[in-house]
This record gives structure tokens, C-alpha cells and sequence, in this order.
């Protein structure tokens, strides 16, 4: 089936919330290459939006996902499932965590964060509900992380909102705590900002963060859905900074394309959800805990992390090498890229890369998005350089 046959079923069947998109139809990958049914290859520098972290059809994840499609995917969590378990206490080994919660979505993780430090409260007695977030956050798309994502554009049309959510600028601490009252249960923040276009929270800033947290009894949670599985150069992005959450949530790269989601938590608050107080059908099932392990596996015997810190501080080295006027900044932590342009100008180098078969993102015309698969290499971020000075010229 040819692309213009796609996009005409697609047109009249799918219902068209993600707008114009690009176009091409991809048919199968293998690392950061993709390529489409005719052969046309593009160098993946966007990773299905932080997601592939392993790259396309990593050798050893899709042999463990297949046996496990071979084998079983589905129980339900009415059965202990061995996967789960192991993947929860993996995910503890490595973190702050004490307990994991598994979602279907880093929205779906992300509800379940603000649930639990809203009944931490309740089962304590205490009228603690209100919930602050950060202008310009993204947290998703369902009721309440629409709610909590700080951008109107996604709120307008799905008034009222879920209530008791503020919003307040990154970095400002004095707006934060002037927004703060007895009613606040939880803070959840975004130690780094993907969606809006990489925005860094200083350690100062954090460091104020998690003080007012403790003194005025309130849940610190972290959105790691973009950040956390190394793509920053440590596991979770909390580790590059001074702090750590009470919560944290994950999804995305931790599946490297199975959905999955999770929310992970300390002892002292996880037990806030006891039986009957959340749940899901799928949540952690066979399939995507088989994946979350295969992806840790990965990490430990690929290098992984040393490789997102060597490859994002190369290509960072290598765009600045080109001393283009027109780079006005460069924000970045690991493989996390926000190339800041002139008004437009993003845009423009993000079509012509796509017109040369490179894939990244872009944020309001301004910044370009780079989120590679964390296993690229020299070879393809040399590549991707010259593809880029090409889209500039
Ligand atoms: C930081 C952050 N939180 C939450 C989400 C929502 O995740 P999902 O699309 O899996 O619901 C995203 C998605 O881009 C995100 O970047």
C-alpha cells in the first residue's frame, strides 16, 4: 500500500487529533535508522518522541518481547505476575523508590501520582487536595494531567477543569511558595521541561523546592515520563540533581515502545494506596514488564548511560563547532536537545532536515527537539551535524 492510499483511509477513518503530520508511513528500523515500505531510509533523531531508547528492533529487547508474545500476554493483575514484581523491585534497586505502581501511559502514571498524594492526606484526615504545577509543564492529556499540564492551549476546551490545580513560573521560587497554602498536598514538576522545549530547573531552585516540601508537609513529585531511563545520562534525572522526589513517574523509554507506565514511590507515601483504592486492567502485565526488563537488561550490559553522556556531549560540542550565529542556545542535559533559533527559524531547518530524511522535533518554530535513541553513534551523529549545516545554509 502506497502513502497517498494511507493517507486517504487515514483521512476518513482516523479521527485527526494530531493534526497535518509529516509525510511518510514507516515499515520497519533498525537502530536510529528507519525506513519506509519502498526503502527510503531516515536517520531517527527523535526516537517516537523519547521513547526508543534502544533504537528500532534492538536484537535482544525483540527477542525477549517475542518470547513473551510466544508465551503469555495477559492475566490481569488478579495473578501474581513474576515480571511485575521483578520490574518493580529493579526499578527500586536503582532509585528512591520503595514501591512501583505500572500504568499504561506516563498520563495515565502521572494521575495515579497526584491520586496518591491527595489519599496520602485524606487517609490521614487532613484537607490537603490542592496540587501546584509549572507554567509550561506537560503532564498529558487525560481530565486531570490536562489539568495539571500548564498550558491553556491544551485546557480551552475542556472547561472546567479538574479544580485545586496552580500553576506558577519554573525557577520562581518566591511564586511557588506564595502559591502554596495548608491545602497543598503535592508540587509535581518536571526536573526538565521536554514538551516546551528543553527548560532546565536549577539546583538552587530544587533545593528551595524540596526544603518547603518538608517543612510544610507537602508531596515533592517528579514527572520523569521524558526523563527518566537515561535520557539525561542518569538513570532518572532527579540524580543529576541535589534533591529527591517523593514520587516519581516514568513511562515512555521504559518500554522502548510497549506501552507502559510507572508510578514509583517511598515507602511513607506509597501507603497511601491500599487494596481497592486504584487500578487498571493492564497495568504491568506479561508484555510490558517482559519489556521494561529487557530494557534494563540492556542498560547494564550496553553501557548505555556512559554512551548518552559521551554522544550528547559530543554532538552538543559538534553543533557548536558550527558556529552558526543563528544558535542562540543550546539547552541540554544527556541526549535531551533544545536548539533555541530565531522566531521561525526552527521550523524551517526542521522541514528541510525532514525533506533530507532526518527526524526531530520542534517547539513553536523556535527550538529544535533533538531526542536520539540513547545507543546512537558517532557515525550518526556526525551524520546528523552535516544534515543539519545543510538545513541552515
Ligand atoms: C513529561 C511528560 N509527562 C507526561 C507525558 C504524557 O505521557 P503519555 O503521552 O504517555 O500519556 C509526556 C508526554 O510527552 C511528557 O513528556
Amino acid at each position: 500500500m502506497n502513502l497517498s492510499e494511507i493517507m486517504a483511509i487515514d483521512e476518513k477513518y482516523y479521527m485527526n487529533t494530531f493534526g497535518k503530520r509529516l509525510p511518510v508511513a514507516f515499515d520497519h528500523g533498525k537502530g536510529a535508522r528507519l525506513y519506509t515500505e519502498e526503502g527510503e531510509e531516515y536517520l531517527d533523531m527523535f526516537a517516537g518522541i523519547a521513547v526508543t531508547a534502544l533504537g528500532h528492533c534492538h536484537e535482544a529487547f525483540t527477542a525477549a518481547v517475542g518470547e513473551q508474545v510466544k508465551k503469555l500476554l495477559h492475566t490481569s493483575s488478579l495473578y501474581y505476575i513474576k515480571n511485575q514484581a521483578l520490574l518493580a523491585k529493579r526499578i527500586c534497586d536503582c532509585s528512591v523508590a520503595d514501591r512501583v505502581y505500572f500504568a499504561n501511559s506516563g498520563a495515565e502514571a502521572n494521575e495515579g501520582a497526584m491520586k496518591l498524594a491527595k489519599i496520602y492526606f485524606y487517609k490521614q484526615g487532613l484537607e490537603k487536595y490542592e496540587i501546584i504545577t509549572l507554567n509550561n509543564s506537560f503532564h498529558g492529556r487525560t481530565l486531570a494531567t490536562v489539568a495539571a499540564t500548564g498550558q491553556p492551549k491544551y485546557q480551552k476546551p475542556y472547561k472546567p477543569l479538574v479544580p485545586g490545580i496552580k500553576h506558577v513560573d519554573i525557577n520562581d521560587f518566591e511564586g511557588l511558595k506564595a502559591a502554596v497554602t495548608d491545602k497543598t498536598c503535592a508540587i509535581m514538576l518536571e526536573v526538565i521541561q521536554g514538551e516546551s522545549g528543553v527548560h532546565i530547573c536549577t539546583d538552587e531552585y530544587l533545593k528551595k523546592v524540596r526544603a518547603l516540601c518538608d517543612e510544610k508537609n507537602i508531596i515533592l513529585i517528579f514527572d520523569e515520563v521524558q526523563t527518566g531511563m537515561g535520557r539525561t545520562g542518569e538513570m532518572f534525572a532527579y540524580q543529576t540533581t541535589p534533591v529527591e522526589p517523593d514520587i516519581f513517574t516514568l513511562a515512555k523509554a521504559l518500554g522502548n515502545g510497549v506501552p507502559i507506565g510507572a508510578l514509583c514511590a517511598k515507602e511513607f507515601v506509597a501507603k497511601g494506596f491500599e487494596p481497592g483504592d486504584h487500578g487498571g486492567t493492564f497495568g504491568g502485565n506479561p508484555l510490558a514488564t517482559a519489556a521494561g526488563m529487557a530494557v534494563f537488561d540492556a542498560f547494564e550490559k550496553e553501557h548505555i548511560l556512559e554512551n548518552v553522556r559521551e554522544m550528547g556531549r559530543y554532538m552538543e560540542d559538534k553543533i557548536l563547532a558550527l558556529g552558526s550565529p543563528e544558535i542562540t542556545e543550546i539547552r541540554r542535559r544527556g541526549l535531551m536537545l533544545g536548539i533555541q533559533f530565531p522566531e521561525g527559524r526552527a521550523a524551517e531547518v526542521q522541514k528541510k532536515l525532514f525533506e533530507n530524511r532526518v527526524l526531530v522535533g520542534c517547539v513553536g518554530g523556535h527550538t529544535l527537539r533533538v531526542l536520539p535513541p540513547l545507543v546512537i553513534t558517532k557515525a550518526d551523529v556526525d551524520e546528523f551535524i552535516t544534515k543539519l549545516e545543510a538545513a541552515m545554509a
